[in-house]
């Protein structure tokens, strides 16, 4: 059985530049494949920060059983959209019906006004998005499932924002996009049903897996089951902000009560309420020798620089304790005789420093008695213009390199 169609998940969410290339997938595939067949009974897989779950549908292919949680909700609403019982639902209405329901839904928006906000999305338009959303809820679980994702998925095409240099800083107001509420959500079902003809498509030889998803801060969470392997990708540590990369759906989330703003984020940037900085610093310093001579390198660099507060080393610090304790929880649940953990890293960099996520991560792992190794190949890697963000350093750009690591007890 071909993996995918045409070798690639297309992309659903406006933006998911964090996800996983298809050579990564690859690599995964075949790991988790050999994992699978030195046991007897479906393979329990849990990824902790699973962001757009790029394993969720081979899952469904071949049958596991797999824990996709991620803190933003965003993603456990448009990942819910990904599973083989929804793509089934949305093959038994038709996309054309589906269209015309959550039109329905929606309806009224091209009729108000376009006027200029300082808002994610003018008042009078969440009125009518929040109202299509309790909509539904009124609806069946599955045809539920699918309109939700469809009202997030076209969100963006009714909020109010401005591009940035920064690709993952969008400013909020100004005036919201020309197209009718009709063009916006059938956008969204076209990504959807993309991503359903890619990934499912006419296979017949799908096994279904059984997909839990959650949305929690995984350095405090885990799931009930033990699991036989994990696979993650930690958040950049480049002050990528998750909240503020997703604002207007999160914006839109909050007013359904179901997103609140929250640090627990791993690479936030908020650190002035960070009362945990001189512990925290212990407890990463003690597990990664490595980031103790990188944190000094950082603390010394801040104070020829700017001679102020050390945000720098608290940034790092909160980013690197966080992500400790995530894998620490993971490593938890993992059964006897697992698979290990694997997880794929894009190194950051820092004026001209680079930021060696993995190696601290598998200092910090070796610690609590691992083996960790990273496998071949390995590919460098740069980001979208997020090299470097630093205003004082901007044209340094040191070698950046994404691999995929696995630990082994
Ligand atoms: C590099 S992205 C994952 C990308 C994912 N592999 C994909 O293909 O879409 C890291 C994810 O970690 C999530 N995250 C950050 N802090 C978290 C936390 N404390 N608990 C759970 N998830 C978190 C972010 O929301 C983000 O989606």
């Amino acid at each position: 059985m071909a993996a995918l169609k045409n070798g690639h998940i297309p992309q659903v969410l406006a933006t998911e530049y964090a996800s996983y290339r298809d050579s990564v997938l690859d690599v995964l595939h075949k790991e988790l494949k050999s994992a699978a067949d030195s046991q007897s009974r479906p393979l329990v897989l849990y990824d902790p920060m699973a962001g757009t779950a790029p394993l969720l549908s081979l899952a469904e292919r071949r049958g596991y059983t797999a824990y996709f949680n991620d803190l933003n909700s965003l993603h456990r609403y448009v990942n819910a959209a990904k599973t083989l019982a929804s793509y089934r639902s949305f093959k038994d209405i038709g996309s054309k019906e589906l269209l015309s329901l959550v039109c329905r839904m929606a309806a009224g928006i091209d009729r108000l006004e376009r006027t200029v906000t300082e808002e994610w999305i003018e008042s009078s338009v969440l009125k009518k998005l929040a109202l299509a959303w309790r909509k539904s809820e009124d609806q069946g679980q599955s045809v539920g499932t699918l309109t939700k994702a469809i009202l997030l998925l076209a969100i963006r095409d009714f909020s109010s924002f401005v591009k940035t240099k920064n690709p993952t800083w969008l400013k909020s107001g100004g005036l919201r996009p020309k197209r009718t509420a009709k063009q916006a959500l059938k956008s969204a079902i076209d990504r959807l049903d993309l991503f359903y003809q890619e990934v499912y498509g006419e296979d017949t030889d799908l096994k279904g897996g059984d997909i839990i998803l959650t949305a929690n801060d995984a350095s405090r969470f885990t799931p009930k089951r033990k699991v036989d392997v994990v696979v993650t990708s930690p958040p950049f540590c480049n002050r990528v902000d998750w909240d503020r990369l997703y604002a207007p759906e999160h914006y839109f989330l909050s007013a359904v009560s179901v997103w609140h703003t929250r640090t627990e984020f791993l690479g936030t940037t908020a650190v002035h309420r960070y009362s945990d900085f001189d512990s925290e610093l212990e407890f990463v310093t003690e597990r990664s020798d490595y980031l103790a001579r990188f944190l000094e390198e950082v603390r010394k660099r801040q104070i020829r620089n700017e001679r102020k507060s050390n945000y720098w080393v608290k940034y790092f610090t909160r980013y690197f304790a966080g992500l400790f304790r995530v894998f620490d929880m993971a490593a938890s649940i993992l059964r006897k005789n697992n698979a290990g953990i694997y997880f794929v890293v894009q190194d950051n960099g820092h004026r001209g420093l680079l930021i060696d996520i993995g190696e601290a991560l598998a200092e910090s792992l070796s610690t609590q008695g691992f083996q960790v190794r990273h496998l071949e190949p390995s590919w460098e890697r740069r980001h979208m213009g997020l090299q470097n963000i630093s205003r004082h350093h901007r044209l340094v750009s040191p070698r950046q390199w994404e691999r995929i690591w696995h630990a082994v007890q």
